[in-house]
């Protein structure tokens, strides 16, 4: 199955130049430089607050930049209409919490995005939805509703809901980090499976153990900042700045 639908040339996929962004007076997104490459794994660690979750939505423009550009396949992010629905869909995101529609079936909370905004028939919209669920390892459940599953199920729901639209892009926000720990692995995995498949992702995390196993690098924030890029192993086991340090230090104690 092919979800990484990206023309090939050598171009990154997603390009961050000079990116600012103000809350009001708060300067949250600093001068931030980043290119993600097609097929490429980026893991974005760092403390509370440092701007992960706004550099995410920036990307696919949940939340507007006060300054810079954003790129994604060559394009300027759209403003408004239909071509920033269309940016949406090519750009999947998980967040923390699911966000499952609670009033429809597991199936047709994956229908749903292609039958309105990619146009598939029924039909074609329920085959695609099954090889999904089946493959996150839910197809059993897809008569459900999403009350009836377990956290860590419904995650890999959403992560299939977001597939379906055959996104070029997936963000995740810290996707485990909701749920009890025995259902972050099963989680992890599908994200580990995806990796492996050759999909674009950015990932706000810090499940070193994801980091290690898929990340091609890992960008450490502070406070707007992005403070430093490694491979993982470099940054896990040498990191360079000392908020860096202080970070890791924290995190292995934990
Ligand atoms: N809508 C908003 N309005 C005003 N300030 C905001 C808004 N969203 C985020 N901020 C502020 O911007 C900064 C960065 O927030 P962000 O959510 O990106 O951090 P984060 O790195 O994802 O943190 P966490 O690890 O806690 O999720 C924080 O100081 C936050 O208070
Ligand atoms: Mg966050």
């Amino acid at each position: 199955m092919t979800t990484n639908v990206t023309s090939d040339t050598g171009a990154p996929l997603v390009e961050m130049k000079d990116v600012e962004k103000y809350y009001g007076d708060f300067h949250a997104l600093k001068n931030v430089n980043l290119n993600v490459s097609r097929g490429e794994v980026v893991v974005v660690i760092g403390p509370s607050g440092s701007g992960k979750s706004t550099l995410c939505r920036t990307i696919n423009r949940l939340e507007t930049i006060s300054a810079g550009t954003i790129t994604i396949d060559g394009k300027k992010l759209p403003e408004e209409g239909a071509a920033l629905a269309r940016l949406r869909s090519d750009v999947g995101m998980v967040f923390q919490s699911f966000n499952l529609f609670a009033h429809l079936t597991i199936l047709e909370n994956v229908t749903l995005g292609p039958t309105k905004v990619r146009g598939l028939k029924k039909a074609e919209a329920d085959e695609l939805a099954m090889q999904l669920l089946k493959r996150v390892g839910v197809g059993h459940q897809a008569e459900k509703y999403p009350a009836q599953l377990s956290g860590g199920q419904q995650q890999r729901v959403a992560i299939a809901r977001s597939l379906a639209m055959k996104p070029k892009l997936m963000l995740f926000d810290e996707p485990t980090s909701a749920l009890d720990p025995e259902m972050i692995n099963e989680v992890l995995d599908t994200m580990v499976e995806l990796a492996q498949e050759g999909m674009t992702m950015v990932v706000v995390t810090h499940e070193m153990g994801f980091a290690r196993k898929a990340a091609h690098r890992v960008v450490f924030m502070a406070d707007g900042e992005i403070v430093e890029v490694a491979g993982p192993e470099e940054f896990f086991t040498n990191p360079q700045s000392d908020r860096a340090k202080d970070f890791l230090s924290k995190l292995l104690t934990q």
